[in-house]
């Protein structure tokens, strides 16, 4: 095993964050795509807090994995703490062949991670494993969203 993807100046993996992920992958209600995403956010004190996807008839209103658990952070009252998000996703009837490769964050839940980012003060890692858990992908939330619409930008 081994990093992948744009590599950070440091290469660790969490791997029960990316396990807690996993089992929140579980929780998914993805009946329409039928695909499954789970996250789990790291907090500083050491807490997780995790998020499934969780999709809508009408399509549009679906949400996602990341969006999910750092809203559940915001309920937990913790917004400002968190220090890294796993992921981990796939088809839920996946072809039996291949491991497919990590997923990682759309364009929206990088947004919505960045803003906690904001918060935190700090940078947060973004860690994304495949199915099988093999292929292991470490980010930051800059890295994956530079120049990221912020707060800033309305004193601008
Ligand atoms: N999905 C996530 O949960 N996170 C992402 O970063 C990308 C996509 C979900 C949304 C939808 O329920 C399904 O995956 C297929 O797009």
């Amino acid at each position: 095993m081994g990093c992948g993807g744009t590599m950070t100046d440091e290469c660790e993996w969490d791997a029960e964050l990316a396990e807690a992920a996993r089992g929140a992958m579980g929780h998914a209600y993805a009946p329409y795509s039928r695909f499954a995403v789970g996250a789990a956010v790291r907090l500083a004190d050491g807490r997780i807090i995790t998020g499934a996807n969780f999709e809508n008839a009408s399509y549009g209103l679906s949400l996602c994995a990341e969006t999910v658990a750092i809203a559940a952070t915001n309920a937990a009252g913790d917004l400002s703490n968190v220090r890294a998000i796993a992921l981990i996703g796939g088809p839920m009837e996946p072809p039996a062949q291949e491991d497919p490769s990590p997923i990682t964050p759309c364009g929206r839940c990088r947004q919505v991670i960045a803003e906690a980012a904001m918060l935190a003060g700090r940078d947060i890692k973004v860690y994304c494993a495949s199915l099988s858990g093999t292929q292991q992908a470490v980010y930051t939330i800059s890295e994956l969203l530079p120049h990221a619409f912020s707060a800033a930008d309305f004193s601008a």
